[in-house]
């Protein structure tokens, strides 16, 4: 077996969809079905100002019996391990809009709204199956996702764990995460998250 990191195109998002949203309701451990209510917006997010894909895939080849490497076709269709995506954040956007809501409700100043919402990565989408997680792929595919960004900083939401005692949490704090607003209710979502933010580059 090998794993590769690998940039997906809007045009590979569109064809490995299905895999992708897979991923993604294995890690998040949501219910089956979820994936048809989030494929429009996962499509729809392609096109946002600078969005950015990555992937990790798993090939049959092993390395140490000398076969031959994988073709790059062989590598964009194989089973894939991890995905993660994010975009430019903009005041259009409703993710934007929730996290000006919550600081604004907190009591953070104009000046401290504004300097974090001018210049800001979302990192929108971070899963790795369950079956592979614990081995560095989900922290490999941030710092792909992040590197080389032009934007002053990274913000993200993470679900809130008692104890902040995940990995996803665990990953977040060792890259140097920081708190900016915690126990944040989305509209529509019973669930508290945090938003978390970190300057860039990592
Ligand atoms: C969060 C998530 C993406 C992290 O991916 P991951 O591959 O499991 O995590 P990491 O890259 O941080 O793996 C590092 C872990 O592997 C261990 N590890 C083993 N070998 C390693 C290696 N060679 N390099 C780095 N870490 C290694 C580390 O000790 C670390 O353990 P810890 O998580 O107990 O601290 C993944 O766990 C996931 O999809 N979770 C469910 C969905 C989710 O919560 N997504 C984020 C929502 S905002």
């Amino acid at each position: 077996m090998a794993t590769f990191l690998i940039d997906l195109s809007p045009a590979d998002m569109q064809r490995r969809l299905r895999d992708a949203l897979a991923v993604y309701v294995e890690a998040m451990r949501y219910p089956r079905g979820t994936e048809e209510q989030r494929a429009s917006m996962w499509l729809e997010h392609t096109r946002r100002h600078g969005w950015k894909a990555v992937a990790v895939v798993e090939t049959a080849t092993d390395g140490s019996t000398g076969e031959a490497p994988d073709s790059p076709e062989a590598i964009a269709s194989a089973p894939m391990l991890g995905v993660a995506y994010g975009y430019c954040g903009a005041p259009d956007q409703w993710w934007q809009q929730q996290v000006v809501a919550g600081l604004r409700r907190g009591g953070t100043d104009a000046g401290r709204i504004s300097d974090l919402m001018t210049s800001y990565f979302e990192l929108t989408e971070l899963h790795i199956r369950p079956s592979a997680q614990g081995r560095g792929l989900g922290e490999a595919l941030a710092r792909r996702l992040l590197d080389g960004r032009t934007e002053s900083h990274v913000l993200l939401s993470t679900p809130e764990i008692n104890g902040e005692a995940n990995r996803a949490w665990r990953l977040y704090r060792r890259l140097g995460f920081a708190d900016v607003i915690r126990g944040y209710h989305f509209a529509g979502d019973p669930r508290p998250f945090a938003i978390l933010g970190r300057s860039l580059p990592l």
